[in-house]
Parts: C-alpha cells; structure tokens; sequence
C-alpha cells in the first residue's frame, strides 16, 4: 500500500536550457513535488534523425530526479512522432473522413492501424526501456499520452484493411455482417469483404452498423497500441507498472472499459470546462469514472491545471483556492495522486498560455503559493492513501451506446446520452451521495441501487444484468429511450423499450419529441423528449395532462424498476432520485449545504477520511451521520479524521 500521495506534473526539461534544471528540481522539492512525468513528448529529441538516438540529455534529467528524491512517470515519446518520420512515411499520416491527409507539425499525427507508425514506436519504447529499466528514478510507465485525443479515427487504406480484418474476426461470415448492419436497407448488400469501407463521407447518412463498429474498431486499435507498448515493457522491465492516461468523462472516442481492463493502474486527465455552470461537479464525474474504472482501488489524477487552459473559446483562471478545491476533490473520489500538466509553463509552442505549477511570473505568484502550499497539505494526508471511497449507487455507461445514439438520424438530436448521465450524476452530488459508473455488463453485487439515465443500446446480457439485480432486491430508475436497441443498433421490436418492457412493466408504442417544455400532473416538468406509453403491470406514479404515464414503478423479484418517459428537468428529476434513493435506503455520509461536497474514504481496518469541500462563498455548517457538526469556511475545505 503506497504511504505517500504522489504530486507533481509534466517536466518537460527539453523546453529549456540545461542551467534551468537545478532550479526546477529545487523549487520541486519547496513545493513539496515527489513525483514527474518525463519525455511524453521527447520523440525528436531523444531520435533525432531515424534510427540515431540521444539519450544523454535525458540520463541528466533522470539522475538529477533521482538526487533529489523525486519518481519519475517515465513516458514513452510515442504521442508525437518527429518530423522524419512524416517525412519518410506520409502513407503512415492519418487520413480524415474527406480523404484529406493530415500533415506533420503538431502531434498525434499517426494512422493507429499503421504498421510502420507500430514498428518505429516500439523501436523508441525499447529504447527507453532497456536504457531506463533499472533506474532508480523510474515509478511508473507513462505509455503514450491521451490516446486517441486527435487521432482517435483514421479513414486511410490501411485503416480500411484494418477495419475489414476486425469485421472478419468479430462476424462469422460476410452474410452475418451483412444481417448485423441490415444492408438489405438502401442496397448496400456487400458481395465481397473488400468493398467493406470506414464510414468516410457519403451522400446521405452512413449505415448505422457501420458507422458503430468503425468507432468499436477505431477504439480497439488504439487500445492494442497500447498493448504492444505495455507487452514489451512487461518483458524488458518486469514489475514495473504501466499506465496511459485516459481522458475519463471528457473525451468518448476510447472504450474507457476496455482500455482500464489492461492498465496496472487507471490513471486519468480532467480539465475544468469553464461553460459549465458548475465545473466542480463535471469534475466529480471524471474523478467517479476514474476510481470505477479501477474497479474502486486508488487511481492517479496524471494532469488538471492549476489555473486556466488554453483551448477553449475563452479560457479562465482559477479563482483564489479553487485550485486546492479541485485537487482536494480528486483526492476525496479515491487518488492516490495528484498532478499537473505541467510543471513550468512553457515560453514558446502552442501551449505558452496554459497555466502550470511555476507560472511565467515566478514564484512571487498566487498560483505558486497555492501549489506549495498543496504540496505540504498533501504530504500531511499521507494516510489517505489506499483508502477507499464506497458507494451504494451505480450509474451505468457504455461508449457503444454513447457512439449508436450519435447516428445522426435519431427521433431527436437534443436528448445527448453522456449529458443525461452527467446530469444524473449532478443530481446525486447535490444530495451529497457519491456514486460509481459501472458497465451495463459489470458486477452490480453491492449496489443498492442502479441508475441508468440513457442507455440506448444494450446488449442481452447487459439487458439480464440489469434485471438480475432487481430481482435480487436492487432499485433501478431507467431514463427514456434506454433499451432501445440491440448491440448492432437494430430495434428490439414488439414495443420500445424492447430490452425491459417486463422489468419495467410498460410499454411504448410512439416517441414524441418536444419543441418546449411539458406540465406533468405532478407540478414538474419534462422537455425534448416523451413518449407514448402504457403501463401493463406498473404503476403509474405520475403523468402527462393526457393522462398517459410519465413516470412508473413496478415490482420486479424482490426489487423494484422505476421508469421516466421524458427528459425531467434538473428539480423534478431530484425528486424523483431522491424517491428512488429512499427507497433503496441510500443515504449521505452528512447533511451539507447546497454546494458543499462530502465524500468519505475509509481504509478496511475502519480508519477513514471526510472530506468537506465548501464551493460557495457562504461559511457551511456539515453534519456528519453522527451528529458531529463542523464549519468549512466559504471556499475552504477541510479534512476530518474519523
Ligand atoms: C492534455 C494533454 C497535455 C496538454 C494538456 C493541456 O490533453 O495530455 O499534453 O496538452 O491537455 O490542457
Ligand atoms: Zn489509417
């Protein structure tokens, strides 16, 4: 069990002359830093022309970590090949849907199903493992960085072939493709494999199995470059464990489940979205994900920003503690670690206005006070770490419906399955109540109750796991148009919703999309989204001035299913999570203020952790389960030893 919470952020010494780095190491050590990841984008650097490399700068780098204490996420370069390697292998740039092919000059510019890009990229990754292995600075494999941030899809040949080989390997024959993506539609019955293409740019709509299993490919290519790296690391460096970082509940291109299925440890980014009314509760989401992803163990935040971004339209700088709120609220969802990108900000490059821990103006500054100041915070919460967060409450996600329902011809393009979940999710932080995301196919054991906000495409089994669970006593609230279709995106005919009509006890004959809001019976309201439906064994527990059903509950085995026919707006939908939670006897671990966030983490001998997290500018009263109240100060947080 590791006895210390790493921090720290991207080093990225390559940026700046040699003299620079005594100084960053010693300002690391004031800071309280234990913990860098270096040469993520080192490529060029450390292969300059192809074939000759230059690791002496980089032993200074690693040595210099290594006297001063500090461990190293030791990256492999392979986000950003260099320049040459454009050069000497164009076919092996991606290819955009338009058939355009992207040039060289930012990063990430590499087909994932190239051959040649696989072969250089494991040549570098050799390298930095037979050279580095036994380092005393090396912590943790660094693989890649964000895969699939820019590149998540190529439409070249080769990634054609790749795609017709994946179809090949996942259908039995041509006919069962054929049947799976339903080509008797708009005659697209394929005589041959090879006239199979990715979805690229066509008339009209792209087949709807098509385009899904293209993005199932696309996802499955990545997550095997990533074990290509991770293989060999294994064999050169045994014991030594490897992560890449996910970019969990912001980016929806990578099968999160699947690529956590292979990482020693899940590590994760999350940038606040400043467009977001309440970009700390967006944050408890990604920091949900991260921790269910590593099937509820300790995670490692690998980047956040101390102040603003520099990507999106109007980037804004933390507010005074705002920086210490965040990293506080990682920690609280179960980190073990706490990071930055990056460590100095950078002068030149297209990322000088990101924030960073040493910012332009040096140490005299807001923002490095702050991040020393974190720094000796954390290494006071040194017990924290391997502490667990429990949760009694599970919303289900899967990236293959999120990518089904993304078909552009659906009922509706308003109802956005991943912001339905967030919002779902928001509504439990506002109860104070933390909950995991699972998959629809996961382990639901131990959940009292289970959420499943928009859930469009669910397979058979994810369709009987869900009904296991209830009838083993759990509580579900299914929101609408969930259990739509099955796994090739073809209807569950016979009534919509096809998968649960009988855990839920209705059944649906027509959607209604709306252009504005709906009264319900209840005094609440719904909008973009109702459906005509009729309860067969269900009650019906509110509905719609026509008098048709617009929420229900019915008893299924020892457990109950709840179910909405429209988009509740945010004060109807807390009532109705608030029923359901009391139903399930679901509870938080305090009372709390609106704005407040209460999280516990407790280790299995009973010592545990609350952490109370004031985001409002009022001071907070927070009483805790029992009874004992505390003051957090507006804007403070605290950390209660129980
Ligand atoms: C991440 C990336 C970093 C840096 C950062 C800026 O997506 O991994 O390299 O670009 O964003 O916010
Ligand atoms: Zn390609």
């Amino acid at each position: 069990m590791p006895d210390v919470i790493a921090y720290g952020g991207d080093w990225n010494p390559e940026q700046w002359p040699e003299e620079t780095w005594e100084q960053d190491v010693a300002l690391m050590r004031e800071a309280g830093v234990n913990r860098v990841s270096v040469g993520v984008f080192s490529w060029s650097l450390l292969e300059p022309a192809e074939g000759g490399f230059d690791f002496g700068w980089f032993d200074r780098v690693m040595d210099l970590l290594a006297d001063n204490g500090i461990a190293a996420n030791l990256a492999t370069p392979t986000a950003s090949p260099p320049p040459w390697f454009g050069d000497a292998y164009p076919e092996a740039l991606p290819v955009d849907s338009a058939g355009r092919r992207l040039h060289h000059g930012s990063r990430q510019g590499f087909c994932p199903s190239s051959p040649i890009y696989r072969e250089k990229a494991l040549r570098v990754t050799e390298q930095v493992a037979t050279r580095y292995r036994d380092h005393p600075a090396l912590a943790l494999w660094h693989v890649h960085n964000e895969y699939g941030c820019h590149n998540a899809r190529c439409y070249c040949d080769t990634s054609a072939a790749a795609f017709r080989a994946w179809l090949r390997s996942h259908y039995a024959s041509l006919e069962a493709l054929n049947d799976a993506w339903g080509t008797a539609f708009w005659s697209q019955h394929y005589g041959e494999w090879a006239q199979v293409l990715p979805p690229r740019d066509t008339p009209s709509f792209a087949n709807p199995g098509q385009q899904l299993d293209f993005r199932r490919f696309s996802s499955d290519a990545l997550v095997e470059l990533y074990i290509a790296e991770r293989d060999l690391l294994r064999e050169l460096a045994p014991g030594v464990p490897a992560t890449t970082n996910l970019m969990a509940g912001a980016h929806w291109d990578m099968d999160c489940w699947a690529f956590a299925a292979e990482l020693d440890v899940v590590s994760t980014d999350h940038y606040l979205i400043g467009a977001r009314a309440e970009p700390h509760i967006d944050l408890a989401f990604a920091a949900d994900y991260a921790r269910s992803l590593n099937g509820g163990r300790p995670w490692l935040l690998m980047e956040h920003s101390t102040s603003a971004v520099n990507w999106q339209p109007r980037n804004r700088a933390k507010a005074p503690g705002e920086l210490r709120r965040n990293s506080l609220a990682h920690l609280a969802r179960g980190a073990d670690g706490i990071m930055f990108f990056q460590w100095r900000a950078s002068r030149a490059g297209a990322e000088k206005w990101h924030s960073a821990m040493l910012p332009h103006a040096g140490v005299d500054t807001k923002v490095w006070r702050e991040v020393s100041a974190l720094g000796a915070e954390l290494a006071g919460l040194a017990e924290v770490a391997g502490s667990r967060v429990k949760a009694d409450v599970a919303i289900l996600i899967d990236h293959s419906s999120v990518w089904a329902q993304d078909h552009p011809a659906q009922p509706s393009s308003e109802l956005d399955p991943v912001e339905e979940a967030k919002r779902w999710h928001a509504a439990l932080w506002r109860a104070g109540i933390t909950c995991d995301l699972a998959h629809p196919e996961g382990d639901l054991t131990g959940y009292r109750l289970v959420l499943v906000p928009a859930l469009y495409l669910v397979s058979d089994s994810g369709a009987a796991n869900l009904e296991a669970f209830v009838r083993a006593g759990g509580v579900t609230l299914v929101g609408p148009y969930s259990g739509i279709v099955d796994e090739h995106d073809r209807v569950r005919l016979g009534g919509y919703p096809g998968a649960w009509r009988d855990l839920l006890g209705v059944t649906v004959e027509e959607f209604f999309p709306l252009d504005g809001p709906i009264r319900l019976a209840s005094g609440g309201s719904g909008s973009v989204w109702s459906e005509v439906a009729r309860a067969t064994s269900a009650k019906v527990l509110d509905t719609y001035a026509t008098g048709e059903p617009a929420w229900t509950r019915n008893a299924w085995g020892d457990g109950t299913a709840h179910y909405l026919t429209t988009r509740l707006g945010d004060d109807a939908l807390a009532e109705v999570i608030a029923a359901v939670c009391a139903e399930a006897e679901v509870r938080p671990p305090a009372t709390s203020p609106p704005g407040v966030e209460v999280v516990r983490r407790s280790h299995p001998d009973g010592r545990s952790h609350l952490f109370a997290i004031n985001h409002t500018a009022e001071d907070a009263v927070v009483t805790t389960a029992s009874g004992e109240s505390v003051t957090v100060a507006a804007g403070d947080a605290r950390v209660i030893t129980g």
